[in-house]
């Protein structure tokens, strides 16, 4: 789908609903067109005003409105759109989709559309969890409705847990570059994992990394339409759809892998927590307790990103650092000393979040800006990193081979 899309964005009865109209301006900001249909439920939570004033248009929600059946009634509106997506979808209106229903405009045109209804579920995580609304999204699945998320973490309840609606950064990249592939005919090259330095036969230096949050940056850029080549050390993860794998070992083998793409490419994260150093001699046998010796003799390992950085025609190049403390002082230190395009920053060694971890936080620093992004799981994370690359490079780069 393009960026000029036709789009119904309906909103139900969750305290979500706010997050809507971040939803409907940044759908707007790129270049989508928009309606936005309501349920009676939403209207407790935001007033049709508010959308009435971002989309311009009259906000509709009665089935039986005679002012909006004169003009656009809800067959015109159905074959008007190029996708519905409903966000936040309430635990309810996922029964009444669910069950066919059509008593009010929006589950009516859910019906009477051939457009895909993509659905951003917002609810208490039991309910989530519950039986007959897990048995709802799996019908609704199969009858090709496309769910995007919902989100791990904090409710407005003070519960944990799934039903956080994704973010409106993260909705607008599902619809708007998916299925079209906003970065259809582009290649990103994204390392991830960690880098083992072998000692002998049997041992070797290496560090935390899972390769979770470079394998979901990799699956994010492919699903929206990058040809994505994925340079990984050794990790226990299956490679994502559309993703080519590279697999490697030591920080060297990485840099070789690394250099034979990227001259190419447009994009180039460097997610790997490359070892910094290796053990400066490799003994092809094991060595024996009294070898072994009290110390252990290192060499420096190639630098991956600034080797990138000082091609003749760089990429964009982004990279990580990972600090224990003083986070933005130490990750610009990085963005400057390495040449970097942006880099994302994550303070480590905190439970749950970063190395090993299903979540991370991260803060996104470039040469005059920076946002923080999460804490979210790093699927949702990755699709947001990936929406700012796109929306800043051209103002932070306009140079790079961006392909557009
Ligand atoms: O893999 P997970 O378990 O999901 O955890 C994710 C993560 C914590 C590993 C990830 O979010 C992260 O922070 N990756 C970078 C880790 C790291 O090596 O940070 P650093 O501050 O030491 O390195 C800074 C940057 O230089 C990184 O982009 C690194 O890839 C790069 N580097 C480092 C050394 C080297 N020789 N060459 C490099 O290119």
């Amino acid at each position: 789908m393009h960026a000029a899309s036709r789009i119904i964005v309906g909103v139900t009865g969750s305290v979500a609903a706010y997050k809507a109209a971040e939803l409907v301006r940044r759908l707007q900001a790129r270049g989508a067109q928009v309606r936005v249909v309501m349920t009676e439920a939403a209207e407790a939570f935001v007033t049709p005003l508010t959308f009435q004033a971002l989309s311009g248009h009259p906000v509709r929600g009665a089935l039986l409105d005679p002012q909006g059946e004169a003009g656009m009634d809800h067959i015109t509106l159905a074959r008007w759109a190029d996708a519905v997506v409903v966000a936040p979808a309430s635990a309810d209106f996922l029964a009444r989709l669910r069950a066919g229903l059509a008593d009010d405009l929006l589950s009516t045109l859910c019906l009477a559309t051939r457009a895909p209804v993509y659905l951003a579920p917002a609810m208490n995580q039991v309910m989530w969890h519950h039986p007959a609304t897990q048995d709802n999204v799996a019908t609704l699945r199969g009858r090709g409705c496309r769910f995007i998320g919902p989100n791990d973490g904090g409710q407005a309840c003070g519960e944990v847990g799934p039903g956080r609606m994704s973010e409106p950064a993260e909705i607008v990249t599902r619809i708007l570059d998916a299925a079209g592939g906003a970065l259809r005919g582009e290649h990103w090259v994204i390392t991830a994992g960690p880098t083992r330095e072998p000692l002998d036969p049997v041992r070797f230096l290496s560090n935390r990394s899972s390769g979770r949050m470079g394998f979901a940056l990799a699956q994010a850029a492919a699903q929206s339409g990058a040809q994505v080549s994925l340079i990984s050390g050794p990790v226990a993860l299956d490679t994502p759809q559309g993703v080519r794998r590279h697999d490697v070992e030591t920080a060297q083998q990485m840099l070789e892998a690394v250099m034979a793409v990227a001259p190419e490419a447009e994009v180039f994260i460097g997610c790997a927590a490359v070892a910094d150093v290796r053990p400066a001699r490799y003994q092809p046998v094991k060595l024996g307790k009294a070898a072994l010796g009290e110390s252990l003799p290192l060499a420096r390992n190639p630098d991956i990103l600034a080797s990138v950085t000082a091609l003749t025609q760089p990429p964009f190049t982004v990279g990580f650092a990972a600090e224990t403390d003083d986070l933005e002082a130490r990750a610009r230190a990085k963005l400057r000393s390495k040449n970097l395009d942006m880099i994302a920053a994550n303070l480590v060694g905190r439970p749950g979040l970063g190395f090993e971890a299903d979540r991370n936080e991260l803060l996104l620093l470039w040469s005059d800006g920076k946002e923080h992004l999460g804490p979210a799981d790093k699927a949702a994370l990755a699709t947001t990193l990936i929406d700012r690359i796109v929306t800043h490079r051209e103002a932070i780069r306009p140079s790079a081979n961006t392909g557009i």
